[in-house]
């Protein structure tokens, strides 16, 4: 524990920030950029400029888009207040410049097809927050509003995972690089019949202390299938399917992997657990 804490007599627990511990164990914007910003260029043979954000949060991600590029601009949709103010504040008027002008923050839910009148290049709904909606009916229906958000040309991205993995109790404990956390992704019930799961991320710290249960997850787990069909449904004239390339690790043992390059594939090889990008094309 350093002396700061110690003499405050806090732990590192009570001390951290949720988002900031969020953002540096969970997100990785610039690969996603980077992703977004290359499929775009070889489906459509230009650059994206506007990417609209769904379940934007602290908008990490919109602020990285716009570092890209100075044409480039973004529009960050949460339902979450207190998030937006802190994404505000911490990753928006922290990057300077004219970052401010360039991100705009709407509250709103992404079901409301209104929440945002400018229609996006790209728009995305990252780390698998869709699956708070539970009915094909109210999936098909976030689809079709973020198929109304988008230009002519527009390319719909959301991340997926999925695997034989996914539908364990299980709990995963990973170091964060550069960090004084470990953080533990924990799939604490899954149901097999509705797909309803319940997940948890906690966080542990180098002197102790936990933050437990410091983020909730009730999702339905769903399947590639139904997600490209409700996408169809919804109005995408098609959707592509880009599977992470994955190469013998340097390790003896016969572990595989990620090397963060993302193929279009249609007959992958089945993985016990597998995190993908889902493009849909207006
Ligand atoms: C898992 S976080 C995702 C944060 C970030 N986009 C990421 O990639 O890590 C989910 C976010 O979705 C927001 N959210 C949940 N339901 C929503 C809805 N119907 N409309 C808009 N935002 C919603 C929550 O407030 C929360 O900030």
């Amino acid at each position: 524990m350093s002396s700061k804490h110690k003499k405050s007599g806090k732990t590192l627990a009570d001390a951290a920030n949720i988002h900031d511990l969020y953002q540096n164990a969970v997100q990785a914007p610039e690969a996603d950029v980077e992703f977004f910003i290359d499929t775009y260029k070889k489906l459509r043979g230009k650059q994206a400029l506007l990417m609209r954000e769904d379940f934007c949060g602290t908008a990490l991600l919109s602020v990285e888009w716009c570092k890209t590029d100075p044409a480039r601009t973004a529009i960050g949709i949460d339902l979450d207040k207190p998030t937006l103010d802190w994404g505000q504040e911490h990753n928006i008027d922290a990057a300077g410049g004219d970052m401010k002008e360039r991100v705009t923050l709407i509250e709103a839910n992404v079901l409301d097809s209104n929440a945002s009148k400018v229609k996006a290049d790209i728009t995305c709904a990252l780390n698998f927050s869709y699956n708070i909606f539970k009915t094909r009916d109210a999936l098909r229906e976030y689809f079709a509003a973020a198929h109304k958000g988008l230009k002519e040309d527009g390319l719909f991205i959301i991340d997926m995972f999925g695997g034989t993995e996914t539908m364990d109790e299980l709990e995963e404990e990973r170091d964060v690089d550069d960090e004084d956390f470990t953080y533990i992704w924990d799939q604490d019930k899954f149901n097999p019949i509705t797909h309803e799961m319940l997940c948890y991320i906690h966080f542990k710290f180098s002197d102790g202390s936990k933050l437990k249960k410091a983020f909730t997850y009730d999702w339905r787990l769903w399947t590639m299938p139904e997600v490209i069909e409700l996408m169809k449904e919804a109005g995408f004239s098609k959707v592509r399917v880009f599977w992470e390339e994955f190469v013998d690790s340097d390790d003896d043992d016969d572990e595989m992997e990620g090397t963060g390059n993302y193929e279009e594939v249609t007959e992958p090889e089945n993985q016990e657990s597998w995190v993908n990008y889902i493009v849909a094309e207006y």
